[in-house]
């Protein structure tokens, strides 16, 4: 077999064998196959796609890249959560600490920033000395001692999906359902969570940009985990304006922080809720959202849910004191407000303009292993359906040392991303029922 023929026969949209699919993989693994003919290949799945079957093969040849771990002997209810991507998407950091404080043991594997979306390990890592990369026996040790890790694929977990991931980042490859339903749904069987609930965004900060393409994918997840008996359970939400009020790697934290304290916007709570709720029914823990909702609240007011934050950030290496010092993060030294043009009502945020600004000042990466900024980002102060009067703050952009071209760019983008009304706008829900 050949990389080159395979790379040929999907360019020619034919249906690879499971032979063919292991082969590419295994390949990308031991050098045989070069991150070229990888990209070659993603491209030829973005343009032709892969049908059910070939997707359930990458998905099982990304599991058996590596280790799949095994939580057997800690609990029959170790839950997981994975969202498809967003901007301002800090669900993970919030809910973990949250479902670990009401007794669901949390083993999450996360991910670097992808695209344009923020990815959790990257902001973890804005906490002074936070370590994601944990090894696989002290992933589950930490998860036996404090009930929950947060940890990025090690070399040991799902490595193709690694591999592939960063390549996909850099080669406009992530857009593609198969590709995202391997990825998503490998790491989530080889984590050993037997709880899991993912999160699948759609609209324009989204891979996915319509809500039916979006159920589309969660279904494909489901079957795929079906497949591989993995029973995988999916919400849909939007993903049109940023998540929450606070977008990069710092400032995400302090609003995950600041949440926990109860000081929540309430767009976040809500997905927050519905897969926590989820999360808490499954794991026969609350009879239902009402109930979920209860346990939530009592684990917020107590301080519990905040205190398991501080263990976790603690038990990885990080700096606990950030969560009453913010000072301890670098937030971009520099500010520039962004003011509103007209009076009326918000229309539209653009949540992938403010991806772009945010990126420009230096809050994602253009190629492989670049470096970031932890401090770059911004705070929005207005979203749709907010009223406006000319000259308020819509949001204000943080950064430290960049070119002033790029500055100036993203200073377009961010004032492009507002869109003005007269008439209050018809505010869509966030979760698709
Ligand atoms: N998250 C992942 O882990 N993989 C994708 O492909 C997209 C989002």
């Amino acid at each position: 077999m050949r990389a080159v023929d395979i790379i040929q026969k999907k360019k020619e949209g034919k249906i690879h064998t499971k032979e063919e699919i292991d082969f590419l993989v295994k390949g990308l693994l031991d050098g045989t196959v070069a991150d070229y003919q990888m990209t070659a290949w993603l491209m030829a799945v973005y343009f032709k796609g892969l049908n059910e079957d070939e997707t359930a093969y990458l998905t099982e040849s990304f599991i058996n890249s590596g280790d799949i771990l095994d939580f057997s002997d800690i609990s029959d209810r170790v839950a997981d959560k994975h969202s498809t991507g967003g901007v301002g998407d800090k669900v993970t950091i919030v809910l973990i600490p949250l479902l670990a404080a009401l007794g669901v043991p949390c083993a999450k594997l996360s991910g670097r920033g992808l695209g344009y979306t923020g990815g959790t390990v990257d902001k973890l890592e804005s906490i002074p000395g936070f370590v994601c990369s944990l090894k696989d026996e002290d992933f589950k040790e930490q998860i036996k001692k404090i009930g929950a890790a947060i940890s990025a694929q090690t070399p040991n977990l799902t490595p193709a999906d690694g591999k592939i991931y960063a390549l996909r980042d850099v080669t406009a490859t992530v857009d593609n359902k198969s590709l995202i339903c391997a990825s998503v749904v490998s790491k989530k069987i080889a984590s050993g969570a037997n709880i899991i609930v993912l999160d699948v965004k759609y609209g324009c900060g989204a891979f996915i940009k319509t809500k039916e393409e979006a159920k589309e994918l969660a279904d494909l997840m489901i079957r795929t985990g079906a497949r591989l008996n993995k029973k995988i359970s999916a919400v849909i939400s939007s993903m049109e304006q940023p998540l929450g009020t606070h977008i990069g790697n710092s400032l995400e934290i302090i609003e995950s922080i600041e949440f926990l304290k109860g000081n929540y916007n309430k767009d976040l709570y809500e997905i927050v809720l519905e897969i926590a709720g989820y999360t808490l029914i499954l794991s026969n823990l609350a009879k239902d959202f009402e109930d979920a909702k209860n346990m939530m609240d009592n684990v917020i007011k107590s301080g519990a849910a905040l205190e398991k934050l501080k263990e976790i950030i603690e038990a990885q290496g990080g700096n606990p004191d950030v969560i009453g010092d913010y000072s301890l993060f670098n937030v971009g030294k520099n500010k520039i407000e962004i003011k509103a043009a007209e009076d009326g009502y918000v229309s539209k945020l653009d949540a992938l303009l403010i991806a772009k600004a945010c990126k420009l000042l230096g809050a994602g990466r253009d190629k492989k292993g670049d470096d970031i900024d932890f401090g770059a980002g911004c705070i929005l102060k207005k979203k749709t359906g907010d009223t406006v009067k000319t000259g308020e703050t819509l949001l204000t952009l943080y950064f430290n040392d960049i070119k002033d071209e790029k500055k100036e760019e993203a200073v377009q983008l961010a004032k492009c991303a507002f869109e003005y009304s007269k008439i209050k706008p018809e505010i869509l829900s966030l979760i698709c029922k």
